[in-house]
C-alpha cells in the first residue's frame, strides 16, 4: 500500500501509522444541527479523529447543512466550492480528504449534490449519521448517498459523549427530544427533511441529561422541530408530554435552568401552562412562532390557528407565568399577502409585545404547497415589509432590554468575557449578560443586578452567588 493512498483514507490511516487523524464540523442552521453536529463529534471521536483547528487541517470535513430557505441551500454550495479547492490542494501536497454533507440538504437533494459537486464522497440525511462510520468505508470506493428515514431511529446507535467532550462543550447544552414534524406547514420543509414526529423515551432523554450533569451542564435545551408536540414513552410504558418530561429533567441532579424550542401554538396543552407556574428551573421565555398576524395567510399557510388562538395562549401563559417573555417567527411576503394581511401582523406583534423575534422573507421551496402558489409576491415588496417588521421588533426588543435595568436575575456565567476579569452568562431571558466576577463563578447560577444595557448584551453587578 502506497503511503499516499493511506493518507487517501484517514480510517484506515491511523491503526498502521499512528498518524493523527483531525475532523472539522461545520454547522448550519437551527439549534438542532448545532446538536447533530455535537452527536457527530462524538462519533468521529470513537473512530479516533480528534478536533481540528482549522478547516485546512482536516482528513475529514463535515457540513450539516440547512435547507429551510433557498439562501441557506446557495450558501452551502459555495462553501463546497472552496472546500473542493482545498481538498485538491491537499492532494497535491500528499493529503487526502474526505468531504461529507450531512443534514437537510443532504436529505433533501440527495445525489444532486454529488452532481452539482463531485468532489463530495459522502451525503447523508439527518436521520441515518449514526451510519457514517460505515459510509466512509464504502466511500473508499466511490461517493455514497445516505438520505433514507430508517425504522429504527438513530439515536439507540449513537455513542454517548466522552467526559472530556462534554466539559469542553460547557455548562448549556442541547438536547433533541423530539424530531420531525406533522403539520405541513404550507411553506415549510421540514415535514419532507426530518419526517414525521418522532419522541425519544424520558428514560433515554433522562439517562442523557444526567451524563451532561455529571460533567458539569448546568442549563439543558430541550430540542425539537415540534417539541411541545412531545409524546416519549415513559418508566411505565406510558406516554408522557412535555410538561411531565420537563418535570423529570429539572429533578436530575445538577440541572438548574431547562428551556425548550421550538413550540406550534396549537400545542401549548394546560399541563404545559402549568409547568410554567409550577417547576422553578423552567425559564420564564418562550419561543412560540406565529408566522403571520393576518387569519387569512394563517389558513393559508395550514397553520391550524387564527391570530385571535395565538393571543389567548399568550394570555394564559402570561396568567400562569406573568414574567414571561415571548418571541417568534415571522414569514412576510407569503403569496397573496396584501398589504391588510402585512398590517394585521404588525398589529400582532404590538398586541404581544415580544422580548425578540425572527423575521425572514418568505423563501419559495421545492417541492412544498407554496411554491407553486399564485400570487407570488415581489422582492422589492418583502424588503420593504421585512424593513418594516423587523424595525418594530428592534424597537420592543430594546424596550425589553431597558426595562431590566435595575432588576435581579440568575445569570448562569458561561465563560470568561472578553475583558479581564469578566464573564459572560445569560439571563433567564436568554440575554447576554457581562459582570465581573471571578472564573470560580463559571457554571454558577448568581444573582446579578443588570445595572446598563449594551446594544446585544447587557451589563450586570453580582450580587451574590446564588446556587
Ligand atoms: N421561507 C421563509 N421562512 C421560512 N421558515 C420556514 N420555512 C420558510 C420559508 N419557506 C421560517 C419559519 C420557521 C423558521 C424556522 O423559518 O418562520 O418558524
Ligand atoms: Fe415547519 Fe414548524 Fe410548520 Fe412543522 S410546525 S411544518 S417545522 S413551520
Amino acid at each position: 500500500m502506497s503511503e499516499s493512498i493511506v493518507l487517501e483514507d484517514p480510517l484506515r490511516a491511523a491503526p498502521a501509522r499512528q498518524v493523527e487523524k483531525r475532523v472539522f464540523i461545520k454547522s448550519f442552521g437551527c439549534q438542532m444541527n448545532v446538536y447533530d453536529a455535537e452527536r457527530m463529534a462524538d462519533i468521529a471521536a470513537e473512530e479516533g479523529f480528534r478536533e481540528a483547528r482549522a478547516v485546512e487541517d482536516a482528513d475529514l470535513i463535515v457540513l450539516n447543512t440547512c435547507h429551510i430557505r433557498e439562501r441557506a441551500s446557495e450558501k452551502i454550495y459555495s462553501e463546497l466550492g472552496k472546500l473542493r479547492e482545498l481538498k485538491d490542494e491537499r492532494r497535491r501536497a500528499g493529503q487526502g480528504t474526505t468531504l461529507v454533507v450531512a443534514g437537510c440538504l443532504a436529505q433533501a437533494e440527495g445525489v444532486e449534490i454529488l452532481r452539482r459537486q463531485p468532489a463530495v464522497d459522502v451525503v447523508v440525511g439527518p436521520q441515518s449519521f449514526h451510519r457514517l462510520p460505515e459510509l466512509l468505508r464504502e466511500a473508499r470506493l466511490g461517493p455514497v448517498v445516505a438520505a433514507d428515514f430508517p425504522a429504527e431511529g438513530k439515536f439507540v446507535h449513537l455513542p454517548a459523549a466522552a467526559p472530556e467532550a462534554i466539559a469542553r462543550r460547557g455548562v448549556s447544552a442541547f438536547v433533541t427530544v423530539q424530531e420531525g414534524c406533522d403539520k405541513f406547514c404550507s411553506f415549510c420543509v421540514v415535514p419532507y427533511t426530518r419526517g414525521a414526529e418522532v419522541s425519544r423515551s424520558v428514560g433515554a432523554v433522562i439517562d442523557e441529561i444526567a451524563r451532561l450533569a455529571a460533567g458539569g451542564v448546568r442549563e439543558i435545551t430541550l430540542l425539537g422541530q415540534n417539541v411541545n408536540a412531545y409524546h416519549g414513552q415513559g418508566e411505565d410504558g406510558r406516554a408522557v408530554g412535555l410538561a411531565g418530561l420537563i418535570r423529570a429533567v429539572s429533578a436530575v441532579p445538577g440541572i438548574a435552568r431547562v428551556r425548550y424550542a421550538t413550540s406550534h401554538p396549537g400545542d401549548m396543552s394546560d399541563d404545559l401552562i402549568e409547568a410554567h407556574r409550577d417547576v422553578e428551573a423552567l425559564a420564564p421565555s418562550m419561543h412560540l412562532p406565529v408566522q403571520s398576524g393576518s387569519d387569512r395567510v394563517l389558513r393559508a399557510m395550514n397553520r391550524r390557528h387564527r391570530a385571535a388562538d395565538y393571543l389567548d395562549t399568550v394570555a394564559r401563559v402570561r396568567a400562569a407565568r406573568p414574567d414571561i417573555a415571548f418571541s417568534s417567527d415571522f414569514i412576510v411576503g407569503y403569496p397573496g399577502e396584501t398589504d391588510a394581511d402585512f398590517e394585521a401582523t404588525l398589529e400582532l406583534v404590538r398586541a404581544v409585545g415580544f422580548a425578540s423575534a425572527y423575521a425572514f422573507k418568505y423563501s419559495a421551496r421545492p417541492g412544498t404547497p407554496a411554491a407553486d402558489a399564485p400570487r407570488q409576491i415581489d422582492a422589492a415588496t418583502k424588503e420593504r415589509r421585512l424593513a418594516r417588521l423587523q424595525a418594530l421588533i428592534e424597537e420592543q426588543l430594546q424596550a425589553f432590554n431597558r426595562a431590566t435595568v435595575g432588576r435581579r436575575f440568575e445569570v448562569l456565567f458561561e465563560k470568561p468575557g472578553r475583558r479581564e476579569g469578566q464573564l459572560i452568562g445569560r439571563s433567564p431571558y436568554m440575554q447576554a449578560v457581562f459582570a465581573d466576577a471571578p472564573t470560580s463563578l463559571i457554571g454558577v447560577m448568581a444573582e446579578v443586578e443588570i445595572v446598563g444595557v449594551e446594544p446585544h448584551s447587557l451589563r450586570g453587578r453580582v450580587v451574590s452567588p446564588a446556587s
